[in-house]
């Protein structure tokens, strides 16, 4: 196959950056997008030009690294997969393929298609955790009760990689199917149930420190969403929230 690229290209944080155009010839439809990167990449190095920088670790949709803007969508245009997991046979022969980073202001663009989202990475720090005993009298897990429905609701929710997809995708640029997931993940879970008040308080306020919109229920995260997150889980962070603030005593 043989493609034009339109990436973004930007020095750094503070310089202004622009679209700029690039072929790729050769490419197989069974390489991967990240591998159809690379090919370019080595193209730029070979040519003595700089490479366009991109997030990405595991390369198998566990991480939440990868994070491009395909043609207008977040991870392209397949459905349920991360930008690693997508296939060049997704795409025509002799397409234009547009390439941005995620846009949000609470992901300011670090270089080129890189952006920084420690933003999630504080907000998960204001709650998304449990404190348990580690002195070696850990309950075993397995002696705690849970109904089938709970764990697997708890199981789906924590299936959320922290790609920021649902941030990128949303008009309002929300983290709230994000904040939601990490939420409801432990809300639904006896061992998650002791801090539920503060973890839901906290997270929430540190989610609008961070700059995220807030949600108007259009959905278009959880179409995006490579994970499959339900916007259930916003409802149930909501009704947290609710609760948490009527009944928290401090
Ligand atoms: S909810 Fe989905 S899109 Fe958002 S960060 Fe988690 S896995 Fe990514
Ligand atoms: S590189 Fe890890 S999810 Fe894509």
């Amino acid at each position: 196959m043989n493609l034009t690229l339109k990436i973004w290209r930007q020095k750094d944080q503070k310089s202004s950056g622009k679209m700029m155009d690039y072929k790729v010839n050769g490419i197989s439809p069974d390489s991967s997008f990240l591998e159809m990167m690379d090919v370019l990449n080595e193209g730029l190095i070979s040519k003595g030009e700089e490479p366009v920088e991109f997030d990405h670790d595991c390369r198998e949709g566990i991480c939440g690294m990868c994070s491009l803007y395909i043609n207008g969508e977040a991870h392209g245009p397949d459905r349920a997969v991360t930008t690693c997991q997508l296939h060049m046979r997704k795409f025509k022969d002799g397409e234009t393929v547009t390439i941005e980073p995620w846009r949000a202001k609470a992901f300011p663009v670090l270089k080129d298609l890189k952006v920084d989202r420690s933003s999630f990475e504080r907000i998960q720090q204001a709650g998304g955790f449990i404190s348990v005993n580690t002195s070696g009298n850990t309950q075993d897990a397995n002696a705690t009760p849970i109904s089938k429905h709970n764990a697997d609701k708890a199981m789906d929710a924590a299936t959320c990689i922290g790609c920021g997809a649902c941030v990128a995708t949303c008009k309002n640029a929300s983290a709230m199917l994000f904040v939601g997931a990490k939420v409801a993940q432990f809300s639904l879970l006896p061992q998650g149930r002791v801090e539920r008040k503060d973890r839901v308080l906290n997270m929430v306020k540190q989610m609008d420190l961070e700059g995220f919109g807030n949600c108007t229920n259009t959905g278009a995260c959880e179409v995006e969403c490579p994970k499959g997150i339900s916007l259930e889980n916003i409802a149930m962070m909501n009704r947290e929230y609710l609760k948490a603030s009527i009944t928290k005593e401090d």
